[in-house]
Parts: structure tokens; C-alpha cells; sequence
């Protein structure tokens, strides 16, 4: 399959602790590329933009309240089958359930501080690489 990118956000618990390097040369070993990152403190609009699907979800709220809670740094990463290498190196949303030798496996401190945020579907990633990047700050 062609090289292609997806959308990867290290989260506050992670820059928390300085792990900011630490995931991404896991990501880096995996075969992803970083075309574009920036540190962020996200607003709550864009938290609860960005996690529009989840709202009616019962964890919302914190949710929201979490990733407001400190710096995160987004990212675009390139990579053939970016979308799935990602979502593989990251290993399952809830840490209990992650792999051994993934991000959240090594990082995670629970369901919601999971450490990484990973695009789903290439339609998706598209999406939110838009809402945080412009076309010209992504460089291949
Ligand atoms: P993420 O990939 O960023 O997408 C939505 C996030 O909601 C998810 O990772 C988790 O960190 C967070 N979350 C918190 N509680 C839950 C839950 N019970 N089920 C699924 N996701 C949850």
C-alpha cells in the first residue's frame, strides 16, 4: 500500500511526564514519519470540536476536561499504512487491554489518560489533520 499519513495526539498525561520523545521514537520505530508536530494547549472549544462524535458519550466531560489539562503535541505522520501502523504501535484504548511493546502498554496511566490519540479511518484522519494543521505546515 502507498505511503499515507493519519493524525496522532500525544496527550497531557504524557507531556506531563516528558514523554514527548519517548512516544514519539516508538512511533518512529514503527515506521511512521513526523511531517508535522506542535506543542498546543488546546481550548475546551476545540477539545469538544474535535470529540464532537463522543458527546453524548457518559465520559465526555471529563474527557474534555482532560485534555484541557495540560500541553499536548499534534502531529501528522506519514508512513505506508499510516492509519493502521499507528492504531498498532499504540495498542488498545484501555492500557489493560494494550500489547506488550505498545505505546500504552509501556505509557498509559488508564482509559482516559491513554497517553496517544490516533486517527481511526483514513476518511477521519483527514479530518482532523485539518483541524489543526494547514496545508503548508505539514512537510513530507
Ligand atoms: P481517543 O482515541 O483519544 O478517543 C476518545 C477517547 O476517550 C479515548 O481515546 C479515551 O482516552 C477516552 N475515554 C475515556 N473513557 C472512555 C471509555 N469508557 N471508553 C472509550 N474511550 C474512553
Amino acid at each position: 500500500m502507498a505511503a499515507n499519513r493519519t493524525f496522532s495526539i500525544i496527550k497531557p498525561d504524557a507531556t506531563r511526564r516528558n514523554l514527548t520523545g519517548a512516544v514519539t521514537k516508538m512511533l518512529e520505530d514503527a515506521g511512521l514519519r513526523v511531517v508535522a508536530s506542535k506543542r498546543i494547549q488546546m481550548t475546551r472549544k476545540q477539545a469538544e470540536g474535535f470529540y464532537a462524535v463522543h458527546k453524548e458519550r457518559p465520559f465526555f466531560d471529563d474527557l474534555v476536561a482532560f485534555m484541557i489539562s495540560g500541553p499536548v503535541v499534534v502531529q501528522v505522520l506519514e508512513g505506508e499504512d499510516a492509519v493502521k501502523r499507528n492504531r498498532d504501535i499504540m495498542g488498545a484504548t484501555n492500557p489493560e487491554n494494550a500489547a506488550e511493546g505498545t505505546i500504552r502498554k509501556a505509557h498509559a496511566e488508564s482509559i482516559e489518560a491513554n497517553s496517544v490519540h490516533g486517527s481511526d479511518s483514513d476518511e477521519n484522519a483527514a479530518t482532523e489533520i485539518a483541524f489543526f494543521f494547514k496545508p503548508e505546515e505539514i512537510v513530507g
